[in-house]
């Protein structure tokens, strides 16, 4: 059995349905590839919870993750880790409470959080950065600061939607090729969305094609 079935996403907007099945195994990354408005967004935001199917398919879809059905739980109890294109950092705190945010609200006592999060600040090359201001950040080093937020609470399936997208070329290529390293090394499972091929095909083991 596959570590993560999807079947039967149903939903639909004004302009399109998304109708869409998918096996991935673990520790593997796959892509979902295709132009703006196709429903990308939509097939993420429902394997992590923040949106439902249509009523009428609500009973045919399946989300098994690593042998449990989760379609039914809530998001935060999928183990379902999301990073969005614009990082969504808690500018409020600094960047070591940023990281250690996940920790401490899976129950970890703060202090041992934050020696945690300050010990994973390197991989991400962000020596130096626990007391910095998310608005200090580059555009960069801000998705860096995402990634290590969510993939420290090691998720048992981690969403990246359009991670890069917000970056100038030469930067999304870098970056992309590092997530590639830390999935790699980290061993976690993703699906990531983009709608460009050559970053597609930089990242994935699979690579998912939608059309309008
Ligand atoms: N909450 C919503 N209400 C109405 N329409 C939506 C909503 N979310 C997405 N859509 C529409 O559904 C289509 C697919 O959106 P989305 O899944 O965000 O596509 P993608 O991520 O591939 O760009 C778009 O036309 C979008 O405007
Ligand atoms: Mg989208």
């Amino acid at each position: 059995m596959s570590y993560l079935i999807v079947r039967n996403i149903h939903k639909t907007w004004e302009t399109v349905t998304v109708d869409f099945s998918l096996e991935c195994e673990k520790g593997t990354m796959t892509c979902l590839l295709g132009p703006s408005g196709c429903g990308k967004s939509t097939v993420l935001n429902i394997i992590s919870g923040l949106e439902k199917n249509d009523p009428d398919y609500e009973a045919q879809l399946e989300i098994t993750l690593d042998g449990q059905r989760i379609e039914k739980l809530a998001p935060r109890l999928r183990g379902v880790g999301m990073v969005f294109q614009s990082g969504a950092l808690f500018n409020h705190m600094n960047i070591v409470n940023n990281v250690a945010y996940g920790l401490i609200s899976q129950g970890m006592k703060k202090k041992e959080a934050l020696k945690k999060a300050s010990d994973f600040l390197p991989e991400f090359g962000l020596s130096g950065f626990e007391r910095r201001m998310p608005q200090t950040l580059s555009g960069g080093e801000r998705q860096r600061v995402a990634l290590a937020r969510t993939l420290i609470t090691q998720p048992k399936l981690v969403l990246l939607d359009e991670p890069l997208s917000a970056l100038d070329a030469d930067l999304r290529k870098r970056l992309a090729a590092q997530i590639r390293d830390w999935q790699k090394k980290m061993g976690f499972t993703a699906i990531m969305v983009t709608h460009d091929v050559s970053e597609a095909e930089a990242v994935a083991d699979n690579i998912v094609r939608f059309s309008k």
